[in-house]
């Protein structure tokens, strides 16, 4: 993934930790919002990164995303109906394309001009992994690159979208976090497990994800058995986690019989302290264990951690001597630093030259 740019941005109006959702550097990345089997008949709210956004499906099938907010009286486009393929406002029946051209002003009559004003600018949209991806700026990267989708050899599974409350932030810092699994995870895989986390070596893991391998033995309760394919009572696993900025981690899961479980957890910012979490899981297996129960192992672990999460107030702090960290937290360390500069760009790169 190329480098977030910040040359053609002014620098952001606030720099503190508590409006990071204004900063650039979110405004021009893809966030998953919803799952592209969310998007039917019917406009969907959704917010992000502080902004009420509405999202409907045009009559040739692409998802288009617009602020939901009507040009004319402010009404939310969300309440609205979809009248082939165009999105129709509740309040006086103005009508928007996919293009976000106001077409049809019914009090007007059809032959009257549409006042300039009346058409709204849509936002950047991409379908990826069965998700939708919106970028409410201009897209300084693509999506994360997962290699295993389009392998046949894998299958994909999508899980849903969840509302967490808690800062996107904390999620992405406690996705690159492994020791507070004997802690957290006490539940699922982490009961019993190895306190002290080994030294963690950080390196490019392919073209797009940063981060570290290792391996852990986990414990295997019987809800795990459909994931891990075995019922011993721990298994190995060779694993890696990465993050691909700003807020995508992946996490891989290698077991001794090859079979291999590939996670993308994405956070995406609702406001400061609000985010949407969804996870993509792909796998090598035969495909015949059913879906759900391969991945309610993965939602109970995910229930561990938003139990967490949820009692741990504010936004993430992102500066070097905000938070004190041990070795453990090399990861998280440095997805801050990394973060931090891109959400926080020196002053001179947005100078005119
Ligand atoms: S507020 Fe939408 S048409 Fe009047
Ligand atoms: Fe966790």
């Amino acid at each position: 993934m190329a480098a977030l740019p910040h040359a053609d941005q002014n620098p952001p109006e606030a720099t503190h930790a508590t409006s990071f959702i204004h900063a650039p550097a979110l405004r021009n990345a893809w966030h998953p919002v919803a799952e592209v089997a969310d998007i039917t008949d019917q406009p969907l709210a959704v917010r992000l990164l502080g902004e009420d956004i509405v999202l409907w499906r045009a009559a040739d099938d692409t998802i288009v995303s617009a602020p939901d907010r009507c040009p004319h009286r402010e009404a939310p486009l969300s309440i609205g109906t979809v009248d082939n393929g165009s999105l129709v406002c509740r309040y006086h029946g103005w009508a928007f394309s996919q293009d976000g051209s106001c077409v049809a002003i019914p009090s007007s009559g059809p032959d009257a001009a549409i006042p300039p004003a009346a058409h709204m600018s849509c936002h950047q949209v991409t379908q990826r992994y069965g998700l939708v991806w919106v970028c409410l700026g201009t897209p300084a990267a693509e999506v994360p690159t997962v290699p295993q989708d389009g392998d046949p050899a894998f299958r994909r599974i999508n899980t849903g979208v969840d509302t967490w409350q808690t800062c996107a932030l904390r999620m992405v810092d406690n996705f690159l976090d492994i020791s507070h699994f004997p802690w957290v995870h006490t539940g699922t895989f982490g009961a019993g497990q190895e306190q002290q986390v080994p030294k963690i070596d950080l390196s490019q893991l392919d073209d797009d994800f940063f981060g570290y391998a290792y391996e852990v033995d986990a414990n295997n309760p019987d809800i795990a058995t459909a994931t891990t394919g075995t019922d011993e009572d721990v298994v190995h696993r060779y694993m890696t986690t990465g993050f691909a900025l700003p807020l995508i981690v992946r996490s891989t899961i290698r077991y001794e019989d090859g079979l291999e479980h590939i996670l993308l957890l994405c956070s995406t910012p609702v406001d400061e302290t609000t985010a949407l979490f969804t996870f993509v899981v792909w796998r090598n297996d035969d495909h015949s264990v059913d879906p759900e129960e391969i991945i309610s192992f993965d939602r109970a672990i995910g229930a561990e951690d938003k139990a967490m999460l949820e009692q741990v107030a504010g936004v993430l702090p992102l500066g070097r001597t905000d938070l004190v960290s041990v070795q453990s937290d090399k990861p998280s360390v440095e997805w801050r630093r990394q973060l931090n500069e891109a959400l926080n760009p020196p002053m001179s790169q947005g100078a005119p030259q």
